[in-house]
């Protein structure tokens, strides 16, 4: 599929299931997941994010697993994550880890993140003429080292740094916004006005949980990033608004654990999804999605997604 058809950008994806940033690892292989999953199968992986310098991140705890009834499976389970950007600086990552992703077989999409549109803009001239990944996400999830504010909570610092971007890149850019804002059509907008040829919506929730017993926050990072089944309504929601606003291709990601979760989001407006943490509680979950969406489309005698890309919006949308 032609994830950008109206744009000058293409990213051509074999099909639209991919790995989520931050849940698939650096390597060619992905965090965990089995030697005998063959990653060529997939429509596309993102390593997790790359800044423009190496990051330890935050404290541990990173992860907690945020389910108020004890037992249920981990596919159920919503994730709280405070990871704090670990990551080994775009320099290591072109030099060192991107010589691997063509081994992958499948669609690689970088990911960055930077401090300052100047830095954004920086970063994607660094990855001018390396090969290794046919797209950059931006990961505006962010704060802007100006002024604080994240880049994906003003539509005038989202569309700064996708138009620093955009002025040092030929590849395709997908700008990856948060959810928590009042309006997402508005910074949907920005980004696409400023040059994105797709949106990824969305990144995590802020969120927390105290332990009572010691009173204190169970991240080391204090608050930390709610992904999982609890985000998926909310992620669909942006998506279904988003997909009214603006007339590029959305990737739907967020608590997609089975195909008729990426199936929501299709119906919504998406052309594709991303499976995070559903891939940490088992790593071949992007696999088997995929094999239900295509048994889905088989029972149902669809023969083309686009049946179904965009089925729940009013008929009026683009
Ligand atoms: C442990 C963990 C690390 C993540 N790291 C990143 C990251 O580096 N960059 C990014 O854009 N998103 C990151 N995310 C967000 C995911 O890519 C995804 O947007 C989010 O988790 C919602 O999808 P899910 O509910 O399927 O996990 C991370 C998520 C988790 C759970």
């Amino acid at each position: 599929m032609d994830l950008a058809p109206r744009n000058r950008h293409h990213l051509w994806l074999a099909n639209p299931v991919m790995i989520a940033s931050g849940t698939f690892g650096y390597d060619g292989y992905g965090r965990g997941i089995p030697a005998d999953a063959n990653l060529a199968q997939l429509g596309a992986v993102i390593p997790k994010t790359v800044t423009r310098w190496l990051r330890q991140g935050n404290p541990e705890p990173r992860w907690y697993p945020t389910s108020y009834r004890e037992g249920l499976a981990a596919g159920e389970t919503t994730f709280l994550n405070s990871i704090g950007l670990a990551n080994p600086g775009i320099e290591d990552a072109l030099a060192r880890l991107a010589p691997q992703w063509p081994d992958i077989g499948t669609t690689v999409v970088l990911s960055l993140s930077g401090e300052s549109a100047a830095q954004f803009g920086e970063m994607a001239a660094m990855t001018q003429g390396v090969a290794g990944f046919q797209a950059l996400e931006l990961n505006l999830s962010c704060p802007n080292i100006e002024d604080g504010a994240h880049f994906s909570h003003d539509p005038r610092l989202a569309a700064a740094a996708v138009a620093a971007v955009r002025a040092n890149t030929d590849l395709p850019v997908l700008a990856k916004l948060a959810p928590n804002v009042p309006d997402i059509t508005v910074i949907a907008r920005a980004a696409v006005d400023a040059g994105a040829d797709a949106l990824t919506l969305s990144n995590t929730i802020p969120a927390m949980r105290i332990d009572v017993a010691t009173r204190k926050p169970v991240l080391g990072g204090i608050t930390g990033g709610l992904s999982g089944p609890g985000l998926r309504p909310v992620a669909v929601a942006l998506v279904y608004r988003a997909a009214q606003a603006v007339d590029v291709p959305i990737i739907g990601v967020g608590g997609i654990f089975c195909a008729r979760d990426a199936l929501e989001y299709l119906m919504a407006g998406a052309s594709a999804v991303q499976v995070g943490s559903a891939t940490l509680a088992d790593p071949r979950a992007a696999f088997r999605i995929l094999e239900e969406l295509k048994t889905y489309l088989a029972e149902n005698g669809i023969s083309s997604l686009a049946q179904v890309i965009g089925a729940a919006l009013p008929k009026s949308s683009p």
